[in-house]
């Protein structure tokens, strides 16, 4: 499904559910040693789309572990991101001669819980929100899944944090995705410096959505 949203140079692989028998890494095991039933089967569920990813990139399938912030760390050479939700594992993945950074997020299709907007938006983003009649999409939530997806592209390429007053997010709809209840483009429009780690700075990515099977899915790589 996330691959709808994908442009050239990027693979991706996806579960819908926990099939049994998946097993981390061995090199992955410490880091979920202590953790609930639900955390493991995300943290497992994603690795494995991140290996089955790594196969469709063409390199050997390795274990994925965290460095500063819970970044992902990846072989040598390829950039990507994971995401996990109810009903929802994906991983996507690119060499980094063709992409610089990817940032994916998915969420269930719902209302943002009572008190999240205020917290996750700009003013403009909110009255956007307001005037926009569109009733088959839940914007805010669409609004709050490209933002998760705008920091895992971010921070890989700054190592800085940044909040969700940071960057101004402003949505298109084409319903151009195979399948799919909605779906178009977003812009990110960073509002801090965007000085990179080793290349251009940024000063905004260019993502798109998609609303499916009760999720909404968002996708950014940075060329
Ligand atoms: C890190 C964060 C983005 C994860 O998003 P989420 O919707 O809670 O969870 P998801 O399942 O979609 O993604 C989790 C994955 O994000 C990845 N991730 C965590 N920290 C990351 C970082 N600093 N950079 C890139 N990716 C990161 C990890 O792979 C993680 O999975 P794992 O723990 O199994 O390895 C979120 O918890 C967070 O801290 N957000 C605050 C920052 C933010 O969103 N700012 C908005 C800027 S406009």
């Amino acid at each position: 499904m996330i691959g709808r949203i994908l442009p050239d140079g990027v693979v991706a692989a996806e579960l819908f559910d926990d099939p049994p028998g998946l097993a981390p890494h061995p090199q992955e095991e410490a880091l979920i040693a202590r953790a609930v039933d639900k955390r493991r089967r995300e943290f497992i569920g994603a690795r494995h789309c991140a290996r089955q990813a790594m196969r469709l990139l063409g390199v050997e399938p390795a274990p994925v572990l965290k460095g500063e912030r819970g970044v992902p760390v990846w072989p040598r050479g390829v950039v990507g991101s994971l995401t996990h939700c109810d009903g929802y594992r994906g991983a996507v993945l690119g060499y980094s001669l063709q992409v610089r950074s990817v940032g994916i997020d998915a969420e269930p299709h719902d209302v943002l819980p009572d008190g999240v907007l205020p917290a996750v938006s700009l003013d403009p983003e909110r009255d956007w929100l307001a005037a926009t009649s569109d009733d088959d999409v839940h914007w805010d939530r669409l609004l709050f899944c490209a933002k998760e997806a705008t920091y895992k592209a971010w921070f890989p390429l700054t190592g800085r944090w940044l909040g969700f007053e940071d960057a101004h997010i402003t949505f298109t709809r084409d319903d151009s995705a195979a399948g799919a209840v909605a779906s178009g483009a977003f812009r990110s429009q960073l509002l801090v410096p965007g000085d990179t780690r080793d290349g251009a700075p940024v000063s905004e990515f260019g993502g798109r959505w998609l609303v499916a099977d009760g999720l909404v899915l968002t996708a950014i790589a940075v060329r």
